[in-house]
C-alpha cells in the first residue's frame, strides 16, 4: 500500500461531515492504532505498547541497543485533517519498510512510534503519550486526568477503546539514540517559498490556560442593564484582551478556541463561562508576557463588572530548539532532494518537543496546501508526501549508522 492509500484508509476512521474526530481512546482512535500495529506486523516489525497508549514498531539493527526513533500521532482535533500526525506515523512506517527491504540492515535499531493523545483533544494535556514516555509528566498524574466527558485516563485505558489486545506492554525502555519527526507544515511558509521540504529550527513554546467567570444569572427581560453581572460580557472582554496581548507581545499568537456558556439559554443572563486560552511563541518571554497581560486585564474586568474571574495555567511547554547534529542530517537530506529547502520554526506543537528532552531531536516539514490544518480540508500533494518519506529514510539511515554524540 502507498502512503497515500494508508492515509486515505485512516481518514475513514472517525470521519465526520466536516473532517475527522479521533480523540484518544475513542473507537476510531483505537482502530487507527490497531491498523498501524497490523501494518507494522505485516512488515515483520516487533510491535509493543506502553501504559500511556504509545505503540512502538521496531526494526532490529545489526548491533543491539537503543533505537533511533521516528513517529508522530494518530489522534486528531475535532473535525481535524487526515495528515496532521497520521503522516508522520504512516511515513515513518514506509521509511522502515524501505530500509527493511534493502540489502543492508541498519547498524542500529529503528523504531516508529504512534504517540498517544498529542492533540489534547480529549484529556486536558497535549503531547500526553510523548510527555509520559520522556518522564515529563509522571504516569500517576496521567492516569488521574479527567476527560471532558468525565472519564479518567485510567478507566479509558482499560475500557473497550483502551490499550490494544495481544500487543505486549513494554515496561521500562532505553532512551532513544535520536529522534526525527516527519510532519506537514500546517502553515503557509513552504508553499509561499515554492519549496517542497523544510528543515525545522525550533518548536514554539506554549501555555494553555483555563479561565472561569462567575457572574449572576437571572431573567433576561427584567434585570436592568445597570444591575447585571453578565459572565459572557466579561468573558467577551477577556477574549479581546487575549487577542490584544498577542499583538502587544509581537511574534506570538494567542487564541480562545473553547468557550462554554452556562446555562446557555436565550432568555437567561449568562451566569458562568469557562474558556481556554492557547498562547505560543518561539520566544518564551513573549508567552509569559501574554499571560501577564491577560492576568492584569482579568483583574480590571472583574472589578469593573462585579464578576469573579479565576485563571489557571494548565500546561507550560518551553520553546525547543532542534538539536544541531540531527538538524544537520535533516538539512543534508532535504537539500539533496530539494535544493531550495528552507529552514523555519514550527508554530504548532509536536511530540518532538517532549522527546527532545531525552534525545537529540529534529523535524522535517512538507508543505500544506493553502497552509490549512486543524480543519477537514487539510491537504498535502501526494508527491510531496513521497518526497518527505525519502528525506526521512535518508536521515534514519544516516542516524542509525552514526548516531549523534551527546
Ligand atoms: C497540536 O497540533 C498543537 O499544536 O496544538
Ligand atoms: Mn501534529
Ligand atoms: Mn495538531
Amino acid at each position: 500500500m502507498t502512503i497515500h492509500q494508508r492515509l486515505a484508509e485512516l481518514a475513514t476512521l472517525g470521519a465526520t461531515p466536516a473532517g475527522i474526530d479521533r480523540p484518544l481512546f475513542s473507537a476510531p482512535e483505537r482502530a487507527a492504532r490497531e491498523r498501524f500495529a497490523g501494518w507494522a506486523r505485516e512488515t515483520g516489525l516487533h510491535v509493543e505498547q506502553d501504559r500511556a497508549g504509545n505503540v512502538f514498531a521496531r526494526l532490529d539493527g545489526r548491533e543491539a541497543g537503543p533505537p533511533v526513533q521516528t513517529g508522530s500521532h494518530l489522534d486528531t482535533v475535532r473535525n481535524g485533517g487526515a495528515y496532521d500526525g497520521a503522516y508522520g506515523v504512516v511515513g515513518g512506517l514506509a521509511a522502515l519498510e524501505r530500509i527493511a527491504a534493502s540489502d543492508e540492515p541498519p547498524r542500529r535499531a529503528l523504531e516508529v512510534v504512534a504517540w498517544a493523545g498529542e492533540e489534547g483533544s480529549r484529556f486536558p494535556l497535549g503531547c500526553l503519550g510523548s510527555s509520559a514516555y520522556a518522564g515529563l509528566t509522571p504516569y500517576d498524574e496521567i492516569a488521574a486526568l479527567v476527560a471532558d466527558d468525565g472519564e479518567t485516563f485510567a478507566s479509558a485505558q482499560c475500557g473497550p477503546n483502551g490499550l490494544l489486545d495481544g500487543v505486549p506492554v513494554r515496561d521500562g525502555f532505553p532512551l532513544p539514540l535520536a529522534y526525527v519527526e516527519l510532519h506537514i507544515e500546517q502553515g503557509p511558509v513552504l508553499e509561499a517559498h515554492r519549496v517542497r521540504l523544510g528543515v525545522v529550527t525550533a518548536i514554539a513554546g506554549q501555555r494553555r490556560m483555563r479561565l472561569t467567570v462567575d457572574g449572576t444569572p437571572g431573567h433576561a427581560g427584567t434585570i436592568p442593564m445597570t444591575q447585571r453581572a453578565d459572565a459572557l460580557c466579561a468573558a467577551s472582554e477577556i477574549v479581546l484582551a487575549v487577542e490584544q496581548a498577542a499583538h502587544n507581545a509581537g511574534d506570538a499568537v494567542a487564541t480562545v478556541g473553547y468557550l462554554v456558556v452556562e446555562p446557555n439559554q436565550t432568555n437567561i443572563v449568562p451566569g458562568h463561562v469557562t474558556l481556554r486560552i492557547d498562547a505560543r511563541s518561539v520566544d518564551d518571554a513573549r508567552v509569559l508576557a501574554i499571560e501577564r497581560h491577560i492576568r492584569g486585564r482579568a483583574r480590571e474586568i472583574s472589578a469593573a463588572r462585579g464578576v469573579r474571574i479565576k485563571l489557571t495555567t494548565t500546561e507550560v511547554r518551553a520553546a525547543v530548539p532542534m538539536e544541531p547534529q540531527m538538524q544537520s542530517l535533516v538539512r543534508a537530506a532535504c537539500l539533496a532532494l530539494e535544493p531550495g529547502a528552507i529552514e523555519l520554526p514550527s508554530g504548532a506543537g509536536h511530540d518532538a518537543m517532549c522527546i527532545a528532552r531525552i534525545a537529540p531531536a529534529a523535524m522535517i516539514f512538507v508543505p500544506s496546501i493553502g497552509g490549512q490544518s486543524h480543519v477537514g480540508t487539510e491537504r498535502t500533494a501526494p508527491e510531496d508526501l513521497e518526497l518527505g518519506v525519502e528525506a526521512l529514510t535518508a536521515v534514519l539511515i544516516a542516524a542509525a549508522q552514526a548516531p549523534p554524540t551527546r
